[in-house]
């Protein structure tokens, strides 16, 4: 059973710059909330309530200030610094203190999934025990991503990263579930040709002993890019449409919370002051009256 979670929200956001260049792209506006909030949800859908967040160095107090170690949200949030975005098996080095012996789940921070199937999919998977397990989803420009082939078992033959050339359209999404080996085999990995720790070079470890294994995130559920600005705001407006639409929110970390029995309508309250008069607080309101 998979009870910690790591969110990767370090980086340059340099494909999105000058937005970046002062704030953290984790911490930019999706439509109405931080982008941090979306990969958070999913931890929690999860029902992980065991949380590490990687930052860059210097930005720790940003972070802090929308999501604090003491929050309303009935979950534990703990903070690391990243000194240099070196690649994302990074993570599992600067956690292995908060990993200790447990398997852990590993979502980037800028990544957005929405689904009904999401939340089947989340909890058929979270007692996994031994390996590793990837999401895939057919995407039509598989060359900007992680890159899977499977055979006609479902099972993963090759896992490469931005190809040029693939005959495969199903990108591996950034959520990830690993065993506790992952701290031990993160720190064998060299760098790339780019410089970088790959997490498809880790992900191939568990492949060639047997013990990768991959679920689909099909056509019915949604797993955004926020890569550069179009793919953002495409995003945006994905999230503006659902929500007004339906008049529920995507990722309100209180309505989860609460829904798991991890909060109370105390703490709501907590939060509608926390936040002030805005539209997110309306919807606090809403949910307890
Ligand atoms: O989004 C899924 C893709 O994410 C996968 O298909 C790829 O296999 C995987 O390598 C990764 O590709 P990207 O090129 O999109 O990764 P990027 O460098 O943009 O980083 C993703 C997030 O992780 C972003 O929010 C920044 C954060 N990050 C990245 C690195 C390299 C860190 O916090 N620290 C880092 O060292």
């Amino acid at each position: 059973m998979i009870k910690k979670g790591i969110i990767l929200a370090g980086g340059l956001g340099s494909r999105m710059s000058p937005l970046t260049k002062a704030v953290n792209k984790q911490l930019l506006p999706l439509f109405d909330k931080p982008l941090i909030f979306y990969p958070l949800s999913i931890l929690m859908l999860a029902g992980i309530k065991n949380i590490l967040i990687i930052v860059n160095k210097g930005q720790l107090n940003q972070f802090r200030k929308i999501l604090p170690e003491k929050n309303n949200l009935g979950i534990r949030i703990e903070y690391k610094e990243q000194s240099k975005p070196t690649g994302l098996p990074e993570a599992f080095t600067i956690g292995e203190k908060f990993i200790g012996k447990d398997s852990v789940s590993l979502i980037l921070g800028d990544n957005f999934f929405y689904g009904q199937s999401l939340t089947k999919i989340l909890k058929k998977n979270i007692s996994f025990k031994k390996g590793a397990k990837i999401f895939l989803h057919p995407v039509k420009n598989p060359n900007n991503y992680g890159v899977a082939h499977l055979n006609n078992k479902n099972k993963v033959v090759s896992l490469v990263e931005k190809p040029k050339k693939t005959k495969s359209n199903l990108a591996v999404t950034g959520l990830y579930f690993f065993d506790n080996k992952v701290v031990e085999f993160s720190k064998r990995l060299k760098p790339s040709k780019r410089g970088e720790l790959e997490i498809i070079d880790l992900l191939n470890i568990y492949r060639k002993r047997n013990i990768l294994s991959a679920d689909l995130i099909g056509r019915g559920g949604a797993w955004l890019d926020t890569g550069n600005v179009k793919d953002y705001y495409n995003a945006s407006n994905f999230i503006s449409a659902i929500e007004n639409r339906q008049g529920l929110k995507i990722a309100c970390l209180e309505e989860i919370s609460y829904k798991n029995n991890w909060i109370n309508k105390q703490d709501i309250k907590k939060s509608i002051l926390f936040y002030g008069n805005c539209d997110y607080s309306k919807y606090l309101k809403s949910l307890i009256n």
